[in-house]
């Protein structure tokens, strides 16, 4: 029993601490773009794998026996190596994924497909004064957006790009309070609030709050999974690493 866990998301880091609680002999694996990630604890590794192959390899060496994907629901690329990485070595995989959120009663939502599509949207819903909450690394396609105030919020500092300008950079971590998230919609005078549908609950405020104020929300979609077994939680993500490895005449892990 050899668990390799991809991690990435809140659930990652949770389903690190249940594996190690119960015994589950498991290396967590970070891209290691985050300067200061969560601490994790038994064997942590840091650093991609070369692609597909490279993760069978590690797969096959490592002697693992099962590989969870729990990177973040936006992660583009780990998902897709993750799932022919793991059938090229010969490992059940699966992906662990939270549920997005879903438009309620008085929500003002715009569906934009990806980050480029949610850039050209704003002038066509009329936005002017524009929240951004979509990861520093995703600003680019808002940089050149002309006749509309910017202001970004993000945990870490960004830089303003090239060419473009934001109007203000707002740091602050989450989690957030529907308080919090309503004063910062109120001072900036946002109309119009860009996310991505992360499903997360330490950001999910922002849209009681925009719902409160009838600010209007251009959600980005998630990039599709890859076909193969997906659970929502670390609880089923458990459960379906124990029923794994227990296989045919294994015994139990606890
Ligand atoms: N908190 C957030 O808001 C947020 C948002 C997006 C992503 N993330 C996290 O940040 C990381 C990178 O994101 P991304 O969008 O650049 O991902 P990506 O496009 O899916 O991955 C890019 C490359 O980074 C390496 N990689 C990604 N996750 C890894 C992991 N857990 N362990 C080892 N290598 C990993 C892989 O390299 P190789 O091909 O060389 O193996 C992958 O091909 C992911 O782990 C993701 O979960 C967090």
């Amino acid at each position: 029993v050899r668990v390799l866990l991809l991690a990435g998301s809140a659930e990652g880091a949770e389903l690190a601490r249940l594996l190690h609680d119960r015994g589950v002999p498991t290396v967590t694996s970070l891209a290691g773009r985050t300067r200061a990630p969560a601490e994790l604890p038994g064997e942590v590794r840091e650093g991609g794998f070369g692609g597909p192959m490279g993760l069978a390899r590690t797969l096959n060496r490592g002697g693992f026996t099962a590989l969870v994907d729990a990177t973040h629901p936006f992660s583009a690329r780990m998902p897709h190596h993750a799932t022919s990485g793991a059938a090229i070595a010969g490992v059940p995989r699966l992906r662990l994924l939270r549920p997005p959120w879903t438009p309620g009663p008085g929500d003002r939502w715009h569906d934009a497909g990806d980050h480029d599509a949610a850039a050209r949207l704003l002038p066509a819903v009329g936005a002017r004064r524009v929240l951004l909450t979509v990861g520093r690394q995703d600003l680019a396609p808002f940089a050149a957006l002309d006749g509309m105030d910017l202001v970004v919020r993000s945990i870490e500092p960004v830089p303003p790009p090239e060419g473009g300008r934001w109007g203000q950079v707002v740091t602050a971590r989450p989690p957030f309070t529907v308080e919090s998230e309503t004063d910062l919609l109120r001072t900036h005078a946002i109309d119009t609030l860009v996310t991505r549908n992360s499903g997360a609950a330490a950001t999910a405020a922002k849209l009681t709050a925009a719902r409160a104020l009838g600010v209007r929300v251009v959600v980005i979609r998630r990039p599709q999974p890859p076909a193969g077994p997906l659970v929502e939680d670390a609880a089923a993500a458990l459960r379906w690493v124990e029923t794994v490895v227990k296989g045919p005449g294994r015994r139990d892990l606890h």
